[in-house]
Parts: C-alpha cells; sequence; structure tokens
C-alpha cells in the first residue's frame, strides 16, 4: 500500500515559493486515488498547488472536514475545474456558525456558499454523516461522539438557528480514517470534537488500536492545562508512529507535544510531504 500526503495549505510554511494562510488544505494519495481534504481560506491552495506541481483537476473527490471558512475558502473556485465535482461533508456544514466578536456582535465564520451554488455549479454533494467508506482502504467518520470529559470544540463557538443563538459544538466536524496495514492514518481538520475522541472513534469503529499517524488541526490553541495533560497522557498511550500538528495546535500546544513526545511530533507546514 502506497500513501502519500501533501499539506497544501496551513498557517506557515518553510519553503520559499509558498504561501501560509490560515487554514488547511491537503492531498491524500491513496493506491493511485487522489482525495483533496479541505481547502484552505480560498487565496493559497492554487498557487500552491501550482508550485508543487499538483494538478487539482484530477482530483477524485474533495473532502470537506467541517463548515468553517478557513476550509471551504477554496471550495467555489476549485469545483469548475474538478473532472469530478464530488464533494462529501457533514450535511450540517451548511449551519450558521459564528464566533462573538467582543462588541455585542457575531461574525460569520462559516462555509462562504450554500448548497444551491454548489448545485448550480453542476457539483453533487454527499451528505455524510455516519461513518462511510469512501474509497478502497478509506473512510469518513461523520459525526464523531464526544466522549472524553476534558475536550471541546477549542472556542467560544456559537450558532444560529432560526434566527436564536446558541452554542455551537461544530458536529459537522469529522475525520478521514486511511487502513494502513502498519495502523491507521487520521487525517482531520480542525478535531473540533477533540483529538482523543477522534482517534478512539476512529479505532472503535475499524477495530484496529494501532495508530501510524496523526496528521492535521487540533484545535488545542487555547487548551487549558488540565486539557493538555491528559491529553498527553493518552497520546502517550495510544502511541502513534507520527504526530503531525498543524494549524489551530497553536504553537503553546504545538511547542508541548513536541517536548513531550519529541520522537513522533512534528509541526506540519505548507508543502511538507509524508509518505506512509
Ligand atoms: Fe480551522
Ligand atoms: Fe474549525
Amino acid at each position: 500500500m502506497k500513501v502519500s500526503i501533501t499539506i497544501l495549505v496551513e498557517n506557515t510554511t518553510p519553503v520559499p515559493g509558498l504561501m501560509g494562510e490560515f487554514g488547511f488544505s491537503t492531498l491524500i494519495e491513496v493506491n493511485g486515488k487522489r482525495i483533496l481534504f479541505d481547502t484552505g481560506s480560498g487565496e493559497a491552495l492554487e498557487p500552491n498547488a501550482k508550485a508543487l506541481g499538483v494538478d487539482l483537476a484530477s482530483v477524485d473527490a474533495l473532502v470537506i472536514s467541517h463548515g468553517h471558512f478557513d476550509h471551504t475558502g477554496g471550495v467555489l473556485q476549485l469545483l469548475p475545474k474538478l473532472k469530478k465535482p464530488v464533494i462529501y461533508a457533514h450535511s450540517g456544514i451548511f449551519t450558521r456558525h459564528l464566533v462573538p466578536d467582543g462588541s455585542n456582535r457575531t461574525q460569520y465564520i462559516g462555509v462562504p456558499f450554500s448548497e444551491d451554488d454548489l448545485i448550480r455549479l453542476g457539483a453533487q454533494f454527499v451528505a455524510v454523516d455516519d461513518f462511510f467508506p469512501l474509497s478502497d482502504q478509506v473512510y469518513l467518520t461523520g459525526t464523531i461522539p464526544r466522549l472524553t470529559d476534558y475536550e471541546d470544540p477549542g472556542g467560544l463557538f456559537i450558532k444560529e438557528v432560526k434566527g436564536v443563538i446558541a452554542p455551537d459544538y461544530i458536529e459537522d466536524d469529522m475525520a478521514l480514517v486511511i487502513t494502513h496495514p502498519e495502523g491507521l492514518i487520521i487525517v482531520s481538520g480542525c478535531a473540533h470534537a477533540g483529538i482523543i475522541n477522534t482517534i478512539n472513534y476512529a479505532m472503535q469503529r475499524i477495530g484496529e488500536n494501532k495508530v501510524l499517524a496523526f496528521i492535521g488541526g487540533t484545535h488545542l490553541k487555547g487548551a487549558d492545562e488540565i486539557r493538555l495533560q491528559k491529553t498527553i497522557a493518552e497520546l502517550k498511550k495510544i502511541n502513534p508512529q507520527k504526530l503531525i500538528v498543524c494549524h489551530c495546535t497553536g504553537f503553546t500546544a504545538s511547542s508541548r507535544l513536541s517536548w513531550e513526545l519529541p520522537a513522533i511530533t512534528t509541526k506540519g507546514e505548507t508543502g511538507m510531504i509524508f509518505q506512509f
């Protein structure tokens, strides 16, 4: 089995000529199938793909991790270029995701398109709310159960439902799972469900307790000491071979993970390629 994961968009980059952008996007190649997982905020995807020699038109499937703008900002520009414009995402990505802006107002941080926009562009939208086989040895988690008592969505998120403001647990958050012979490879956008909930659910659904790699956002930025300690203790038990933390992990948690789990932790950045 051959798996290649290229980070096309991440907040930072060590490579001259590539663009760092708040968001996340990665090209996942599994046994010749090409999956684009997220699209970043919208400006960096195309120039970075070009600079890295990635032909976005040949992507077989577009997967969206959740309905935040920094993962979906490139969707509208990308869809007309895809030979097969199929988009796999949780039905909840169209939720009116908001954050308080600090002055009694709210800021919209959701997807910059409607379901009608996708239809107009000839795209097929596949709602993935439950565990879903995407292709040979590749699965999407759908809704991830929130079972740990120390993880939360990672911020003061709110949503508007029929004009009413309510706390937002970002239920549309999901991950992609590859069943590699050496263990699971789990790719996450922001892990608003919690990195441990995400890994545990993938292991439980596949029936596999070895994790080869976790790669993606963890939303540990701003996590308190208790959450950090419990997350690190759990990661030490799970013992993945690689922990590639990106995007919303933040400097403090990335440094801490790197200090506590030095043999396995990498800060993922735009332009990095991982092969398994
Ligand atoms: Fe994000
Ligand atoms: Fe997010």
